[in-house]
This record gives structure tokens, C-alpha cells and sequence, in this order.
């Protein structure tokens, strides 16, 4: 290669690496929800994140069945307040794992949910109370008292 050659080569080369890293990240900020089974995390239409049906569920379905940690509610603060769910008792919280605290509130819920105690432990049910169409944002109703509760 003469050198003006390798000059241009590497320009090149130097310029397409350049391009890439902000083609890829433009590329990987389109895929912002993310999904499993039923279930997809997108922007709600309430606020902030929320939980879509990814596909036709039908009524009584199972949408998730979430592991849950019961912990004291002195152990709770701050922000994650408005994510846990009531435990066993007065002061016991019960944080969900997989989706279940992403779901939003409404007072004409799709969704509603159960506590079962499995021998592993707590677990939170989400299930449809009526038959949801895919693309729905589901929701379950936190209760009068959460809202009065809160500024
Ligand atoms: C369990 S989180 C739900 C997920 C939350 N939207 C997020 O982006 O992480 C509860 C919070 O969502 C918001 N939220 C839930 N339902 C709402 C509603 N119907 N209208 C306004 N805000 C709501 C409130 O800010 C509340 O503190």
C-alpha cells in the first residue's frame, strides 16, 4: 500500500468505527421495552414505566406468579414505599420480584392479585379479571388507602 493509500484506509476505518458507536447506540435505545411471558415494560399511559399485555390473556389467567420477600416495614423507605405491597401483618411489606411492582393503579383494574405461600416461600399471583387484548397497559387498583395515604 502506498502511503497516501494507507492514509485513506485508515481515515476510513477510523470514521466507521466513529459512525458505528452512535448507529448502535440509536439501534439499542429503539429496544427500550422488555418482556417475559405475558407481560411487556414499556411507557405507561399514566406515568413513568408500566406493564403491558404482550398478547391476548383471558380472563382468570395467570399473568405472573412473582417471588416475594416479607420484610419488616422499618427495613422499607424512601421511594421503594410506593412499591411494596402489604404483608402478614401490620408491619410486614412484601417486595415482588419479576414485574409485579411495575404494574400502575387504576380504579377499573384489568388485573388483581393474590398472596400464596408456597413451600419456598411468599409469592405474589397476578391474574386478568377480565379478557385483556394484547397492547392494554395492566392495571391493578392499589386501594383507597394507598392514594390518601400519599401527598
Ligand atoms: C408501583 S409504582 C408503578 C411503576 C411506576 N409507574 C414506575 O415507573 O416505576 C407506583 C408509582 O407509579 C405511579 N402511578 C401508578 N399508578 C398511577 C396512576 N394511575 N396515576 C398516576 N401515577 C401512578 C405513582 O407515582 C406511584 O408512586
Amino acid at each position: 500500500m502506498t502511503p497516501d493509500l494507507y492514509l485513506v484506509a485508515t481515515v476510513s476505518a477510523l470514521l466507521g468505527a466513529a459512525a458505528g458507536v452512535p448507529a448502535g447506540m440509536i439501534l439499542r435505545r429503539k429496544k427500550a421495552s422488555i418482556k417475559r411471558g405475558a407481560v411487556r415494560i414499556d411507557a405507561s399511559t399514566v406515568s413513568g414505566r408500566g406493564a403491558f399485555a404482550d398478547r391476548a390473556i383471558s380472563s382468570g389467567e395467570t399473568i405472573e406468579r412473582c417471588p416475594a420477600l416479607e420484610v419488616a416495614d422499618k427495613d422499607v423507605g424512601g421511594e421503594l414505599l410506593n412499591y411494596v405491597f402489604y404483608g402478614n401483618s401490620e408491619n410486614l411489606r412484601l417486595v415482588a420480584m419479576g414485574y409485579g411492582m411495575l404494574f400502575n393503579h387504576s380504579p377499573q383494574p384489568n388485573v388483581a392479585y393474590y398472596r400464596e405461600d408456597s413451600p419456598l416461600g411468599a409469592e405474589l399471583v397476578l391474574y386478568a379479571l377480565r379478557d385483556i387484548r394484547k397492547g392494554e397497559e395492566l392495571f391493578y387498583n392499589y386501594g383507597d388507602d394507598w392514594w390518601t395515604t400519599r401527598k
